[in-house]
């Protein structure tokens, strides 16, 4: 159970709730969440799966783990060099999240002193654009985010976050079903629906397919190691295609019904679905504004979306912390001070990226997006490639068989068959594809 908290705290975040409807429309909505979907099940979970038995295995934190299964299995030590990717992954994922978790901390004071009550979409948007175009208030709740991460992994207090996380998340997924009749009442939930499942796919274009291959993993914590290293503290006796399976679907409802939560109010408001990283920002301030007690329900949903972040932030700072204590011999408290403070600068570049530094556009817009599409596009996608391809093809059958404990028939076979040729040959087409080897 403990287990299952903690992948669920670092699954469940900002990447459910804030970046899936906001990728969905940006990238024309049902086809999109189809493909997501396809991701999710077919190369996330077999992928989630491989993470924990890899884990599980190795016991020790994803660098070394890599590097001894690695050998032991007659491959080469240089499989860590997939951890040390991952633990750079999180950096720069960490870097953003916090900056957009700071906006949410943002959210909790203003939606709690009445700034959303009655309000239109012009004055909602005139709120978001005052904190996130003001580059010092953006980096105030970006540093008081990140202060209060560095604290919590510094003092190894996740035991508490995991009996949080028992009460709040449940809350969070309350309040999100509270909202979704609010939108069923008051928004268009029909246009909504149909925008997010009616699937044209001769819109979608090849990187839109990355995107959505991108996001299944951003949003599962996979490719990452970040499941590898929460699977060195797992009992033997834990299932542990039980376990994944179960975040998996957790995770993917909280989406969906963020997303049908949110469409149907974008379009009863006239604002455009691809509003870009602003967009819960805009939308659910409207229905807090115009539902009864909104103050209160505001307030509480930006907490609980808030506290849903801490717990994915831990999640991405704890490898690189964990590697600096067992490998370069620093206490907790200054690695995470250090990393911490690493991570808390280079955020800049995504608080800027919305005011001073908004006009600087290359490759996939701003230095923000470009930010997100390193880490989640390409990085993460690597990742689970190579992780895939390492517990398919370099653990011999005999040890994932072992590992996974299902014995050998349909459900063993179904992993192993995915993990060997849907997940690698999956992620292989579709970074193809996005660089065009395909268009015609
Ligand atoms: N899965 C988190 C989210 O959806 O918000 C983000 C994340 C957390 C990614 C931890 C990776 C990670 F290791």
């Amino acid at each position: 159970m403990a287990f299952i908290l903690a992948v669920s705290g670092s699954a469940i975040g900002l990447g459910n709730i804030w970046k899936f409807p906001y990728i969905t429309g940006q990238n024309g909505g049902g086809a999109f969440v189809i493909v997501y979907l396809c991701c999710v099940f077919l190369i996330g979970l077999p992928i989630m799966i491989s993470e924990i038995l890899i884990g599980r295995r190795g016991r020790r934190n994803p660098v070394t783990t890599m590097g001894l299964l690695g050998e032991e299995e007659g491959g080469h030590k240089y499989w860590q060099l997939v951890g040390v990717m991952g633990i750079f992954a999180g950096f720069i994922i960490l870097s953003f999240y916090s900056v957009i978790a700071g906006w949410s901390l943002s959210y909790i004071l203003r939606a709690a002193s009445g700034a959303f009550t009655g309000g239109d979409a012009t004055q909602i948007g005139g709120v978001f654009t005052a904190i996130t175009g003001v580059w010092w208030r953006s980096a105030a709740w970006h540093t008081l985010f990140m202060l209060m991460t560095v604290l919590v992994v510094a003092r190894g207090v996740q035991r508490g976050l995991e009996q949080a996380v028992r009460i709040l998340m449940p809350a969070l997924f309350l309040l999100l079903i509270v909202l979704l009749g609010y939108s069923a009442v008051s928004g268009q939930f029909a246009a909504g629906f149909d925008y997010m499942f009616r699937a044209d796919f001769s819109a979608l274009s090849g990187n839109s397919v990355l995107i959505a291959l991108g996001h299944s993993f951003f949003t599962l914590s996979v490719g990452i190691c970040a499941v590898m290293a929460y699977g060195a503290y797992l009992p033997q006796s834990t299932s542990i295609t039980g376990t994944a399976s179960t975040v998996v679907i957790a995770d993917t409802v909280v989406s969906l019904v963020a997303g049908l939560v949110i469409f149907p109010i974008v379009f009863a408001n006239g604002l455009a679905p691809d509003a870009g990283p602003g967009l819960i920002f805009r939308t659910l301030p409207l229905a807090f504004g115009n539902m009864p007690a909104g103050a209160f329900f505001g307030a509480l949903f930006f907490i609980l979306l808030s506290f849903a972040a801490w717990t994915s932030a831990i999640g991405l700072i704890e490898p690189a912390v964990a590697w600096a204590v067992e490998r370069r011999g620093l206490t907790r408290a200054t690695a995470a001070a250090v990393i911490g403070l690493f991570v808390w600068a280079f955020g800049f570049a995504t608080v800027l990226s919305f005011n001073e530094l908004a006009h600087v556009r290359f490759l996939r817009g701003t230095i923000f997006d470009n930010i997100d599409y390193l880490a989640s596009n390409i990085l993460l996608p690597l990742g689970g490639l190579l992780i895939t391809i390492f517990a398919g093809w370099v653990i011999c059958r005999n040890a994932s068989a072992d590992e996974l404990d299902v014995g050998t028939g349909l459900l063993y076979r179904a992993w192993r068959f995915l993990t060997r040729y849907v997940a690698p040959v999956g992620v292989i087409l579709i970074f193809l594809h996005a660089i065009g080897v395909f268009a015609p």
